[in-house]
């Protein structure tokens, strides 16, 4: 697929390049345009030494037009792909201008249009910012995004550009006959995230999970092909793009998700850290405090993940295991018990890695094999361990 990205100026253009290299990864042919103001961000070289080609940044360019001139450049394309799109680009965009490059090619391009915004939440929100948006929908354009989290301002909110992980999944997602990744149609369920198990109407048990590892390993096995719903307990994190998302609260809601949907998956992957006991009987009302002890009896969740394994014409399912000792030692027995294909391990309550923390590492077992995946950004990691579920389900069928 032949990927024309326009770059404009924010700081967000950093990530960008990372973009192109997993592009590239996919087998996509890349050509960059970028804004001056993105130049002041990041070098043109940057971009044509990761896409292979040379970079434009203007219009006017006697020596560029000589080669791939702006209207052939603007035919190429299968997909035009502006990331980051700041909100001056988005409203250029809206009135129709053709004052640069990247808006010039916009007009005259007959290839899908995708945009990434990326800007301070304030901007993002601005009734102007919503009414461009909202015009460029109206015209076909895809907006991919924005996330939502701390930002380089110092500000929190909407306006994160996506990961670029996101963007890619989201832009082959959109035409599956294009893609061919180790996993591509391949039904997959993923769960995420904790439960919380209510002990009245105003207080549960719950537990450390942010969802991160579960949700890059969704977007992970997304951007390999796989056609992935995740059901997700409570997180603050965007929907990872192309993923159909499902949200739940408690461990008995996320066994119904999954049962509702399992027979259907080729593929399982339980990442969520889901509560083995809930309260028996939660208090109607709010809980007073009375005596100096409070006793809460607990009773047993169902083992959403033993019980997909044990059906009878079961998905090929992965668990993982959380331990704070003897990591391997349980994570074997939860393997063997649990009758899993593979499972991953990882140290949890430890100084690094496990809950909450953006890195992380694993120990990945399976009947006959294993693989140590050192401590990286859980992004990277889910891709790694992605490949190898892929690799492993593609020797099982
Ligand atoms: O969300 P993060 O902050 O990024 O943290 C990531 C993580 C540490 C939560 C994740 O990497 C992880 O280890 N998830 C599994 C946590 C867990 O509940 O592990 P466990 O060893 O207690 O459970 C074993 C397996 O059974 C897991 O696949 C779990 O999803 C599944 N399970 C457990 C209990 C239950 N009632 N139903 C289940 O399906």
């Amino acid at each position: 697929m032949n990927i024309l990205l326009g770059v404009s100026g924010g700081i967000a253009a950093y990530k960008a390049a990372d973009l192109v290299r997993r592009l590239r990864e996919r087998d996509c042919a890349v050509r960059v345009v970028m804004t001056a103001a993105a130049t002041a961000f990041v070098s043109p070289l940057t971009f044509q030494a990761l896409s292979g080609h040379p970079v434009r940044t203007a219009l006017l360019d006697p020596a560029a037009e000589a080669g791939m001139d702006h209207i052939e450049l603007a035919r190429w394309a299968d997909r035009v792909l502006l990331a980051p799109a700041t909100a001056d680009l988005i409203a250029r965009l809206a009135a129709g201008l053709a004052d640069d490059l990247p808006t010039t090619l916009v007009l005259a391009t007959a290839a899908p249009l995708y945009l990434a915004p990326a800007m301070n939440q304030q901007m993002w929100r601005h009734p102007a910012t919503q009414e461009n948006l909202e015009r460029l929908r109206g015209r076909g354009v895809q907006v991919l995004g924005p996330g939502v989290g701390s930002q380089a301002c110092g500000d929190h909110g909407p306006g994160r550009m996506l990961e670029p992980a996101e963007l890619v999944a989201a832009l082959l997602a959109a035409d599956p006959g294009l893609d061919s990744g180790p996993l591509t149609g391949v039904r997959t369920l993923v769960t995420a995230g904790p439960t919380r198990e209510p002990l009245d109407p105003v207080r549960y048990l719950g537990n450390r999970s942010s969802g991160r590892m579960g949700y890059a390993v969704a977007t992970a096995l997304a951007e390999l092909g796989a056609r992935v719903t995740l059901v997700s307990g409570p997180t603050a994190l965007p929907s990872p793009a192309g993923v159909a998302r499902v949200d739940v609260e408690t461990a008995g809601e996320m066994h119904a998700a999954v049962l509702a949907r399992v027979d259907a998956v080729d593929l399982f992957v339980a990442a969520a850290a889901v509560a083995d006991y809930r309260p028996a009987a939660p208090a109607p009302q709010k809980i007073k405090k009375a005596d100096a002890e409070l006793v809460v009896r607990l009773v047993r969740n169902p083992d959403i993940l033993a019980e997909v394994a044990a059906r009878p014409s079961p998905p090929f399912t992965v668990g993982f295991a959380a331990e704070t000792d003897r990591l391997e030692d349980h994570a074997l027995a939860k393997l063997r018990t649990k009758r899993l294909r593979m499972i991953a391990a990882n140290w949890v309550g430890a100084t690094e890695g496990g809950f909450e923390r953006s890195d992380n590492a694993l120990t990945v077992l399976w009947p006959d094999g294993r693989r140590e995946l050192p401590m990286m950004p859980k992004t990277q990691l889910a891709r790694e361990l992605a490949l190898l579920i892929a690799e492993r389900y593609v020797a099982s069928s």
